[in-house]
């Protein structure tokens, strides 16, 4: 009985393992995928200026989104979960000119280095605010509105579901593959000039779609031109 259940749980990781390595290209020099939900649902456009090895620069002209207050948690997909019923409550009308908004993606989840004892981190959870709401999106309490000026991201992709353990290896992974580029040393300086987010995960999914689903690490800087 104790090997046949031994048996069933090796089976059972082995199946776990090969869905994220199965669906997932096995050279990842190239980051270009498409996430299909933006296929169907509006996604910020913007420029590719590198793809290299491991890693994909773009160029992000001013966007606007919605975000929630930090929200401290020791789980980002909980922290993720929270902000994201905030965001859902807002364009399902519940704002001030009670209007509805139509969903997009990414969903952004901001992880702001920890200032307060031991495990806890903030997260802040945005939602691109859709072109058409852009110049008058309607306010809500408890959610404010992000005006970025043009910035670049260094963004890695990765499949299947976020979670809490995935994605400081994700971030590793970006980073590692960054080290020793132009990319790597502005990164550096924008974050030491701005104490901000170590990283942002950037979800294309809801969490009902099981296939082709697409994530990413971005870790956000500016460049002084
Ligand atoms: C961003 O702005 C630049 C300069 O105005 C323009 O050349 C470029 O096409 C824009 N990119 C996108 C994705 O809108
Ligand atoms: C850093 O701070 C400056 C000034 O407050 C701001 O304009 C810029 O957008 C910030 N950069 C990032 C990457 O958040």
């Amino acid at each position: 009985m104790a090997s046949f259940s031994m048996f069933k749980l090796s089976f059972f990781l082995s199946l776990l393992s090969n869905l994220n390595l199965g669906l997932w290209p096995q050279t990842q020099n190239s980051l270009i995928i498409f996430p299909p939900s933006c296929n169907s649902i509006e996604c910020p456009i913007f420029d590719t200026v590198e793809v290299g090895n491991g890693y994909e620069v773009r160029r992000y002209n001013s966007t606007e989104w919605m975000s929630t207050s930090p929200i401290q948690d020791i789980s980002l997909v909980e922290a993720t979960r929270t902000g994201f019923l905030q965001l859902f409550d807002y364009i399902q009308g519940k704002n001030k000119y009670e209007e509805k908004i139509e969903m997009t993606a990414p969903v952004l989840s901001e992880v702001l280095p920890s200032e307060g004892p031991l495990c806890e981190s903030s997260f802040v959870v945005s939602f691109y605010v859709p072109k058409k709401n852009q110049e008058n999106p309607p306010p809500a309490e408890g959610l404010h509105l992000q005006t970025w000026k043009p910035k670049y991201v260094a963004v890695r992709q990765f499949s299947g579901f976020v979670s809490d353990y995935n994605i400081g290896e994700e971030a590793a992974a970006l980073q590692a593959s960054l080290a020793g580029t132009v990319w790597s040393a502005a990164i550096d300086k924008s974050h030491a000039a701005n104490h901000t987010s170590a990283y942002t995960v950037a979800q294309y999914n809801s969490p009902f779609e099981f296939d082709h689903r697409v994530n990413e690490i971005w870790m956000i800087f500016d460049l002084e031109e």
